[in-house]
């Protein structure tokens, strides 16, 4: 199976999973479940989950014993972008090719689709159907919570935002794209290294991959976000030049941070070189990150 073909089905299994976790047939707040509906289903590329299953999949962990991890790692991305949108940070209207939570529904509704969204991630990792040992259970709510957390996501993008009014340098740059894009995506390999009972080594070369892989992912995100368009990528554009965002693309220009992007590619699937076949699409995907259009 080719790697497209491979993303194309896992991202049809972690919707058809998320699509019942999220069904709103008996809650007390039926408006609130179609927001987080409306947040998660629909054209993500499902890489994170991709990351998750396949990782666990190297160590004979089976694709659908890996599903409610991924979707639990979904539903935080899903959040991340809800709340990215809002006016207060990047005020975006677009997602998905869709108007974003807050212009389908309304700001109220969004900030806490987005809350709900994070708490359910985290309901789903504690419950028995992720792993019959706590143990597992618990290294991967806390990998989780410190991966979106004030030293992972959350402070990323904190970081992120005030790179619109203080100049940064490219370390800086470094530090916001690791946490803001990077730790959900090293946590995508660390929960299937988790899940599959990695070794030591094998978990220091799998976040070693994806450190690279977030980062190249990051500057894609960048690259696309300086010459694509909406039509093409499902949410506006030039957004980071309007906002005066430090990216790697406005630091170094385009054709330096497509180069950087590149070596990342490169030392991503150099870290893998303890791993045989099993390890192809976690290479192809390493590739995929910079590739992509959108
Ligand atoms: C967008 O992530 C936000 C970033 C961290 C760059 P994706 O490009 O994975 O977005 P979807 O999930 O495919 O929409
Ligand atoms: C978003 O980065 C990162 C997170 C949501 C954590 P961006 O702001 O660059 O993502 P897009 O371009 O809006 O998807
Ligand atoms: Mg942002
Ligand atoms: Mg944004
Ligand atoms: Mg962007």
């Amino acid at each position: 199976m080719t790697f497209e073909q491979r993303l194309a089905q896992n991202a049809t299994a972690v919707d058809g999973w998320l699509d019942i976790r999220l069904s709103d047939a008996e809650v007390s707040a039926p408006h609130l479940w179609r927001a987080m509906r409306y947040a998660s289903l629909g054209a993500g590329k499902r890489l994170r989950p991709f990351l998750l299953i396949e990782t666990a999949t190297m160590f004979g962990v089976a694709h659908v014993a890996a599903l409610p991890a991924a979707g639990a790692l979904e539903c935080i991305h899903c959040y991340s972008l809800v709340h990215d949108d809002l006016p207060a940070m990047d005020d975006d209207d677009l997602r998905r090719g869709k108007p974003t939570v807050h212009k389908a529904y309304d700001e109220a509704t969004a900030i806490l689709a987005g809350d709900a969204l994070l708490t359910l991630a985290f309901e789903i990792l504690s419950a028995e159907e992720v792993h019959e040992d706590t143990a597992i259970r618990l290294e991967l709510v806390q990998a989780l919570a410190k991966a979106c957390g004030a030293d992972g996501m959350a402070g990323g993008q904190m970081l992120d935002l005030a790179a619109e009014t203080i100049p940064a340098s490219l370390d800086d740059i470094r530090l916001i794209q690791s946490l803001k894009t990077g730790c959900l995506i090293k946590h995508a390999c660390h929960a299937g290294a988790i899940l599959g009972r990695a070794s030591d080594e094998q978990t220091a070369c799998l976040l070693a991959y994806a450190e690279k892989l977030g980062l190249a992912f990051q500057i894609a995100d960048d690259l696309l976000d300086h010459e694509s368009s909406p039509d093409a990528i499902g949410k506006a554009t030039q957004k980071d030049a309007n906002a005066g965002k430090a990216t790697f693309v406005s630091l170094l220009g385009a054709d330096e941070a497509r180069t950087l992007a590149q070596l990342q590619v490169e030392q991503a699937i150099d870290a893998l070189s303890d791993f045989g076949a099993e390890a192809d699409m976690l290479r192809a995907a390493a590739e995929f990150a910079i590739m992509r259009e959108k």
